[in-house]
C-alpha cells in the first residue's frame, strides 16, 4: 500500500501529491496577496513565509521526482483515448515543471536584488543566493518571469484540476480515488 502498483498510486505518492499540490496552490494565494499589502511590516513577514514555504516545495518536488523514478506508473484506464492520455503527460509533466521553475526563478529574484536580504527557510537555514546579476533591471526580469510563470502554472493547475472533475463526474472512472486511496483494484471498476 505504500508504493505504487500497476493499477493505482501506492501512499507514498499520495501524500507526496496532496502536500505539495496543498503549497502550491497556497503560495499563488500568498503570493498575489502578500505583493499587494500596503503595511510594510506584515508585508515581510509574509515574504519570508513566501520564500519559506516556497523551498519547502523545492525540495519536496526533487525527493518526490526520485521516488517517481524508483516507482512503476499506474496505468491508465482502457476507456482513455490517445488525445487523453498524450493531454494528461504534457499536462503532469508541465505541472513537474512548474514545480522547480516557480521556485527557481522566485530564488532568483532573492538572489538578484539589490537590497541583499538574507533568505531563511522558516528561521532555522540561510539558503544561499543563486549566482546571479544583481541589480534593479535584473531583479525586475525576475519578478516579471517568476509573476508570469507562476500564474500560468496556475492556469495548468486549473486545467488539471477540471480533467480530474471531468473523470470522477462524466467518464466515472477511477482516476481521481485512486489519488485520493491506495487500492489494489484496477482504475476502471473502483
Ligand atoms: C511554489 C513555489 C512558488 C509559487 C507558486 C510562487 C508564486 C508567486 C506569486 C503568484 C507571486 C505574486 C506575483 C505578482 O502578482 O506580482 C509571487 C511573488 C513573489 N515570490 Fe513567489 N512563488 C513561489 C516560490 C518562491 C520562492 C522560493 C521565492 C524566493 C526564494 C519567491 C519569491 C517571491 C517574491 C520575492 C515575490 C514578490 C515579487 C514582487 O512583487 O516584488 N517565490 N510568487
Ligand atoms: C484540487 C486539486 C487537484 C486535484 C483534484 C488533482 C488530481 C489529480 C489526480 C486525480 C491525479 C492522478 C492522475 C492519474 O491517475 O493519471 C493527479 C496527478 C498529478 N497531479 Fe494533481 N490534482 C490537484 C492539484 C495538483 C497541483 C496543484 C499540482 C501541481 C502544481 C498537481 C500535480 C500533479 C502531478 C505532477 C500529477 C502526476 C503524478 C504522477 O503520475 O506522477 N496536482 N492529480
Amino acid at each position: 500500500m505504500l508504493r505504487n502498483s500497476k493499477d493505482s498510486f501506492g501512499l507514498i505518492s499520495i501524500l507526496f501529491h496532496w502536500i505539495i499540490a496543498l503549497i502550491f496552490l497556497g503560495q499563488i494565494l500568498l503570493g498575489y496577496l502578500m505583493s499587494r499589502v500596503s503595511d510594510f511590516t506584515l508585508q515581510f513577514s509574509l515574504f519570508q513565509w513566501h520564500k519559506s514555504f516556497g523551498f519547502l516545495v523545492l525540495g519536496l518536488s526533487a525527493v518526490r521526482l526520485l521516488w517517481k523514478a524508483a516507482s512503476v506508473s499506474p496505468s491508465n484506464p482502457e476507456s482513455m483515448t490517445t488525445i487523453e492520455r498524450v493531454g494528461s503527460r504534457i499536462v503532469h509533466a508541465a505541472l513537474y515543471g512548474a514545480l522547480f521553475i516557480v521556485p527557481l526563478t522566485g530564488w532568483a529574484i532573492a538572489s538578484s536584488s539589490p537590497l541583499l536580504i538574507p533568505t531563511y527557510m522558516f528561521n532555522l537555514v540561510v539558503i544561499p543566493s543563486l549566482p546571479l546579476q544583481v541589480s534593479d533591471n535584473a531583479e525586475a526580469f525576475w519578478t516579471a518571469s517568476h509573476a508570469y510563470l507562476a500564474y500560468f502554472s496556475a492556469t495548468i493547475a486549473a486545467l488539471h484540476i477540471l480533467a480530474a472533475l471531468h473523470h470522477h463526474f462524466w467518464k466515472k472512472d477511477a482516476i481521481l480515488t485512486r489519488m485520493l486511496r491506495p487500492s489494489p483494484a484496477p482504475a476502471e471498476r473502483r
